[in-house]
């Protein structure tokens, strides 16, 4: 895959500060870049050139850098072919970050099964599939039981919804790139949160659109900003609702002010995990337009990859068009499951949201002993906390951090232009001796870093 000059200089973002000469300043960061994944194995890189002009510096220094990282086995170069991004010793490392047993996972913000209540709703599936094996099973809306029982979902949060407003998918993911690929063309603009979710990033780049991000910052949503950025975009993606990573939720009186002049995605994945205040209720409610996407993959589990778009028929029958380049429907029994599980409510479950904050109060107590300068505001609901470090390491403490036994998300991951260096992402999905335990490592990981450590693992896939 070829990456432009543009979209290196925007990952490389501030580049220019920090002591040291610049060509040192410029392969350093490239390196974080190539360790955190934002640069991806074997993507092929600009020219010296163009790099050169993006960044607006002069080509002895990007040449400088490419040479250094070459020397260290960052990049490959062959005569008359860009240069590759590659790891040393010429391969990934037999276990890429987060595949060892012993190492504690904390990229993934997702909490594990509830055993029981899944047994019984597969159990109940199984019995109803039956019914189903007359028909083909291929169905691009998702089978009418599940598009009934999420209508009934919003119902029951006060949002009037008909089955036929809602099509099922494989997650949210898949409903954002659902959405993407019907909704954004090239160089459209794309107004997002910032920090937000990084995939999202990922699906909006890929398809080429102009990343427009307005902060969520710890005082919250800014109205004014978004309605300004709204005006000139053709696409909004929020996550209102327990926002990942930070965990925030747009108060009731912003939502009632935000009018957007843009069609807006609102991803509610994280709405049923309310853990200090009442459940929200549906940003339709207020923005009646707005394309709302959910899924049970934060509040059940994400192997159902259960999820759903709620928008108006003439849109999902655009998204129903577009879907069968990449697959033609969900799979039944899954979707069975979920509608057991939805109908029966079990998707906001006391034990689930007690054991959340049991845990949350762990990580925060592991932090303030094992890492007292680290910030972590307690967030109201959702699976992670926003933490924030004096200085900006959060790159290089992700390379090193598999060295002494856990992964983590870096802030860069979650914004664009480099930005976020000195927030990291910690979900509170394990149990409270595994929290633990991740952040004592997570100290002696970021006391290696100030002896001048540098990690050389691949980060493991986010969720
Ligand atoms: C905000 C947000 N949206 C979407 C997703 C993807 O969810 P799913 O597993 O349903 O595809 C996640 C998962 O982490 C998420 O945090």
């Amino acid at each position: 895959m070829k990456i432009s000059s543009h979209t290196v200089a925007r990952m490389l973002g501030a580049w220019q500060q920090g002591p040291g000469p610049a060509h040192q300043r410029l392969s350093d960061k490239l390196r974080l870049l190539i360790l955190d994944g934002r640069l991806s194995l074997g993507a092929a890189l600009p020219s010296e050139r163009d790099l050169a002009t993006a960044l607006g510096t002069s080509r002895t220094t990007v040449g400088t850098a490419f040479r250094t990282l070459v020397e260290h086995g960052y990049l490959a170069t062959r005569a008359r072919t860009r240069a590759t991004v590659r790891l040393p010793g010429g391969t990934a490392p037999e276990r890429p970050a987060g595949t060892d047993p012993e190492t504690i996972d904390l990229s993934f913000a997702a909490p594990a099964a509830p055993v029981e209540i899944l047994h019984a709703a597969f159990a109940r599936a199984l019995e109803e599939l039956p019914r189903h094996f007359e028909r083909h099973g291929y169905d691009r809306y998702g089978i009418v039981e599940l598009r009934e029982a999420v209508a009934r979902w919003y119902q029951r949060r006060g949002l009037p919804t008909a089955p036929d407003h809602i099509l099922i998918t494989s997650g949210a993911q898949h409903a954002l790139a659902l959405l993407t690929r019907v909704l954004v063309s090239p160089r459209d603009k794309v107004v997002i949160d910032h920090p937000t979710y990084p995939h999202a990033i990922t699906t909006f780049t890929q398809a080429r659109a102009r990343l427009l991000p307005v902060a969520v910052t710890c005082s919250g949503w800014d109205t004014e900003q978004l309605r300004a950025a709204g005006r000139s975009a053709g696409l909004a993606y929020l996550i209102p609702d327990f926002h990942n990573p930070t965990g925030m939720r747009m108060p009731t009186s912003v939502r009632e002010r935000l009018r957007l002049a843009c069609p807006t995605i609102v991803d509610e994945t994280m709405a049923d995990l309310a853990l200090d205040v009442p459940a929200a209720e549906p940003f339709a409610l207020h923005m009646p337009a707005a394309i709302s996407i959910g899924s049970v993959s934060k509040s059940v589990w994400g192997g159902l990859r259960i999820g759903w778009i709620r928008a108006r028929p003439p849109l999902l029958e655009r998204v129903e068009r577009a879907r069968p380049t990449t697959d033609l429907g969900t799979p039944v029994v899954e979707q069975l499951a979920s509608a057991m599980l939805l109908n029966e409510d079990r998707t906001v479950r006391p034990e689930t949201l007690q054991q959340l904050r049991v845990q949350r109060d762990a990580l925060r107590q592991a932090l303030a002993e094992h890492l007292p300068e680290v910030r972590a505001p307690q967030p109201p609901g959702g699976v992670t906390l926003w933490a924030s470090f004096p200085a900006p390491i959060s790159s290089r403490l992700a390379a090193v951090a598999p060295d002494h036994g856990v992964t983590i998300a870096a802030g860069p991951r979650f914004g664009v232009g480099g930005t976020f260096e000195r927030n990291i992402r910690l979900p509170y999905t394990l149990p409270p001796d595994q929290l633990t335990r991740a952040v004592r490592r997570l100290a002696q990981a970021e006391q290696a870093l100030a002896r001048g450590a540098t990690g050389t693992h691949i980060p493991a896939p986010i969720a």
